[in-house]
Formats: C-alpha cells, structure tokens, sequence
C-alpha cells in the first residue's frame, strides 16, 4: 500500500467523490448502492496502484496471460455499479458472484446485510488467495470465496436469490439455472454475436427472460465454458470476419473477394458520428442470414481496401462467395454520417440492398423503440416451444432475441 493508501481519511474524500460522480452520471440511482460505494475501501483490493488511481472510474488491471491478454482485474466503477443496479440486491439474498477480486463481493455483502450471503468464486487461485486477503483486511471476512470453474457454480451454498457473473460469458451454463432459486435473476456480460452486453435475466417457469441490458466490457470466461469467436482471414492486412460456434464461413470462396468490383448502396438513414451503433448491429445480426463481423488492420483501411463503420468492427453478410458489410459516407453536417454498404462478389448489388434495406427498416421500427427482449430455453427445446424471433443455438442453450 502507498503511503498515502495508510490515510483513511483522505481515502474515504476519494472514495466520496468517486461515489458522488456516479451519482451525478446517474450510473448509481439505488441509494443502497450508493450506501454500499461510499463504505467499501476499493483501495484495499487494488494495493499496487497509488490511492487516487484506486478511485479514479476505470478498471485496475491485475493479470495477463502469457500472450498479454488480460485475464483478470478489479472492473470498472461504472460497470460494476451498472450491474448491481441490475441486480436489484435485497438485504437477506443469498447471493453468488462468478469471477472474483473481492471489490463486488465486498460491495454486494453491504447489500444483502448481515442476514444475507455472498459467496465469490474464481477459477485462479492467486485471484482467491487475493481476495479472501483484502476481503478480510476490508472487514468482510465472512464472505465465502471458493477456488473453482465458474461454469459449475457452487452447489454447497446454493440456492441463490442472485447470480452476479463478472467475467464474459458466451453460453448461460446448466448449474446456474439449477442454483438459482425460483423468481431468481443472473446478470451477466453475454456475448451474443460479436458485443457482449450486461444482461439481467430473470427466471421465469425454467426458462430465463432478459429485463435489462447494457453494453460493456469483461475479461474472457477460462475453463470449461471458454469460447472464443471464430476469426476467419479472407485477404492480408489483417481483414478478418469473426463468427460463433455455431456459424461457419466457406474461406475459400471468399478468396480473392475484395479484388472484385464493388457494389455500393446507401439507405439515407443518418447517425450522429458519435452515438454507438450497436443496436443497429443488434438488429442486423437477428435478421440477416450470414451475419458475422469484419475487422480490419488500420493498413487495409488506409489503402482503401475496406472501410467499414464502425472501423473497429462492421456488421457484414456472406454468401457463398459474396461479402458484403456496413460503411458510411460524410453528410454536409460534420457531425453526422450516412449508412450504407459496400459488397464484392457475384452477389454484391443483392447483398448491399438487404443490408440498406434492413438499416431503413431499424430506423424506422426499432431506432428509438425499446430493447429487444432475449429469452434463454434449454438447448432441447423444439423450435415451435420458442418464442418467436431470432433463434441462436449455443452449447447448452437457445438463445431467442425478440424485437418489440
Ligand atoms: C473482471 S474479473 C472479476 C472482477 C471482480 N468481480 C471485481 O470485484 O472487480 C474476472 C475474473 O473472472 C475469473 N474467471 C475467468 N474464467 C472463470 C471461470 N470459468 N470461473 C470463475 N472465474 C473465472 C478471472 O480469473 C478473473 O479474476
């Protein structure tokens, strides 16, 4: 600990305006959250970072893996208050955090209170020898911390009135459902065709209903649910496509499709350059067949040779050997761009006007309307038992996104 990091009073003025920003911004609107941010001292569970970075709203990174990708760290205040929002802890829940660090769970036992339980798993030990440290030294030594795979909960204290998953899921596993006690909510960051959104799903009659999400951002889940994207590489410059486990993409029919002549279609919808177009790709993914994502090197991009909006991450279609994704052009206004599309291949003019057209068709249905709704049914649930919508297989589960 810094030796600033031993004044708890100048600590407890960083912890409170740290708190009081999040109040401002409207990311905490629950004042028990609120109770909760203003009594638990991050700076304990982040001790090699100095006191002001401790409170400062960005996440402290606390391991990579040996290819650097980061693999565990103590998340972003703005994402963690965004996700005990969605929670909706009560005082006496028994709750369960998948995907440890010791911040949350000290956070989420100030909310159940003393009649309540949390339990905190991770599947690194140094992460759970770390955690069960701070957590003691924060005042929270009855929080119960368990070195396992998160995949499998943690039957012993189960069943839960809350799952809180902290790390990226791609599947919504067996032993959470099972665990979770009837009426109970999971909130975890899903990734669902290429953007992983904090979801809260509440448990209705065996099957689980989404009631909010949110974009965000979270370390991969390890073990026996790790599932990474696919990444399909059609040209040099790093042109990629990125699907799921449950796509394929014919590689060698895309060979050779960027040198082909473009088709181009625009759909006059504008954006303002700065609002996400998530939503949009939301949409896409949920009705164009052969929806995958392309990614480019900053290279292919400076060439020309691609150029896709947004440029780290388009929404694009393939058919056999025609690709065809979202771009955008300048509008007179500055702040605002047009969508459209740009296609190569034998059927690139068809494929650019299904994107515009399907661009045109969220403009004017869904653009300001409310959220899709996703629905999680076991795996073995036919078709005609779904609701309708778009229907995504995962390992254990089918994923259905249902727009309003
Ligand atoms: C973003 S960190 C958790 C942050 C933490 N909740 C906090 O209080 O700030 C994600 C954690 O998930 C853990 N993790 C990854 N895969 C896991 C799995 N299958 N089961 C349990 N934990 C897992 C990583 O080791 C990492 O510590």
């Amino acid at each position: 600990m810094t030796a600033a990091g031993n004044d708890p009073r100048y600590a407890a003025r960083l912890r409170s305006a740290l708190t009081d920003l999040l109040v401002t911004q409207g990311v905490i609107r629950d004042e028990r959250v609120e109770a909760a941010f203003r009594a638990v001292p991050r700076h304990v569970f982040v001790p090699l970072v100095p006191l002001e970075s401790a409170y400062t709203d960005d996440v402290v990174l606390m391991k990579r893996d040996e290819a650097g990708v980061a693999i565990s760290s103590v998340s972003q205040p703005t994402v963690v208050a965004m996700m005990l929002e969605q929670a909706d802890i009560r005082p006496g829940h028994r709750v369960l955090e998948i995907g440890s660090g010791g911040y949350n769970a000290a956070l989420l036992k100030e909310l159940v209170g003393p009649d309540g339980s949390v339990t905190t798993i991770d599947i690194d030990p140094d992460v759970v020898d770390r955690a069960r440290v701070s957590l003691a030294e924060a005042g929270y030594p009855e929080v119960r911390v368990v070195w396992t795979d998160g995949e499998f909960g943690s039957p012993e204290s189960a069943p839960y009135d809350r799952i809180v998953v902290t790390v990226t899921a791609w599947d919504i596993a067996p032993a959470w459902i099972d665990q979770l006690s009837a009426n109970g909510r999971i909130v975890v960051p899903l990734r669902v065709r290429g953007q992983t959104r904090s979801i809260a799903f509440d448990l209705e009659n065996g099957f689980l209903r989404s009631r909010s999400m949110t974009l965000c951002g979270f370390v991969n889940m390890q073990g026996a649910g790790a599932n990474f994207e696919r990444v399909v590489p059609i040209h040099g410059d790093k042109v990629e496509l990125s699907i799921d486990e449950d796509q394929s993409i014919d590689a060698a029919a895309l060979d050779g499709v960027l040198r082909q002549p473009r088709a181009r279609a625009w759909s006059a919808v504008l954006m303002n350059r700065e609002e996400p177009v998530s939503d949009l790709d939301l949409w896409l993914a949920s009705t164009l067949p052969g929806y995958c994502v392309l990614t480019a090197g900053r290279s292919a991009r400076k060439k020309g040779l691609v150029s896709p909006t947004p440029r780290w991450g388009a929404s694009a279609i393939v058919a056999g050997g025609t690709l065809a994704y979202v771009t955008s052009r300048a509008t007179a206004d500055p702040d605002f761009v047009e969508l459209g599309a740009i296609g190569h291949g034998p059927d690139a003019a068809d494929l650019v006007e299904r994107l515009t057209a399907q661009i045109q068709f969220w403009h004017h249905h869904h653009r300001h309307g409310p959220e899709p709704v996703l629905t999680i049914h076991p795996a073995t649930t036919p078709t005609a038992e779904l609701p309708a919508g778009h229907h995504i297989p995962n390992r254990h589960t089918r994923t259905t996104i249902t727009w309003p």
